[in-house]
């Protein structure tokens, strides 16, 4: 078989899959480490935070296609500080984890941490919770596999993640109820 027809039919696998068989958290784990250079810096030498928020979605991302198995899109980004700031050289690593499921929709944690390498000092310099949806082959919301929590910090999170997704639904609805009342 050609490399094309076999990306082919892997890429057709992948936006097709219904197994929805529940899965780890800690199946989704994903880790990416990056080292800040002068493309992701301003004049002063400080990286941009959207090239922060950028790693954040591409992680979190991943997260949420290890764990649904079909393709995703983000639809929401908790707020989001920037609790240090990042330099030139730094290394920057970004930790992202599914915390909970609910029908179509995944919340996903992300950690970022920089360190200095020469130093070894790190830091903690982000934290954001992000909204993924699992999508079908027509590009429609698509039921997402159920989480299973196992440690400790994971049944906290999945716990933490079903208030914010209250929150959030209440906040949407009300946003639209003001919306409409406003025509
Ligand atoms: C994602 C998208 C298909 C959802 O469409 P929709 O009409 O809102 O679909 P639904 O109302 O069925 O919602 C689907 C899920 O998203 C969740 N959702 C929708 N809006 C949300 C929001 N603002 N915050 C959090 N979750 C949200 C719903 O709760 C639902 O979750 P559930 O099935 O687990 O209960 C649509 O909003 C979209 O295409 N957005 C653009 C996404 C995109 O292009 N992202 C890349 C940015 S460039």
């Amino acid at each position: 078989m050609d490399r094309q027809t076999a990306f082919g039919r892997q890429r057709e696998r992948f936006l097709v899959s219904t197994d929805l068989t529940p899965r780890r958290a800690a199946d989704s784990t994903t880790v990416l480490s990056v080292v800040m250079e002068l493309v992701h810096a301003n004049n002063a030498g400080y990286v941009h935070g959207g090239t922060i928020m950028r790693l954040v979605d591409t992680a979190a991302g991943i997260a949420a296609i290890k764990h649904a198995r079909r393709r995703v899109v983000t639809v929401a980004m908790d707020d989001m500080s920037f609790l240090a700031p990042v330099y030139i050289g730094d290394l920057v690593t970004v930790r992202a984890m599914v915390n909970d499921a609910h029908r179509t929709s995944m919340e996903i944690g992300v950690r970022v941490d920089v360190e200095t390498v020469p130093s070894g000092e790190t830091r903690h310099v982000a934290s954001a919770h992000l909204v993924f949806v699992g999508l079908d082959e027509n590009g429609k919301p698509t039921r997402v596999p159920p989480v299973i929590a196992e440690s400790d910090d994971e049944k906290r999170r999945q716990a933490q993640a079903r208030i914010r997704r209250e929150q959030r639904l209440v906040r949407k609805r009300a946003l639209g109820e003001a919306a409409s009342e406003a025509r």
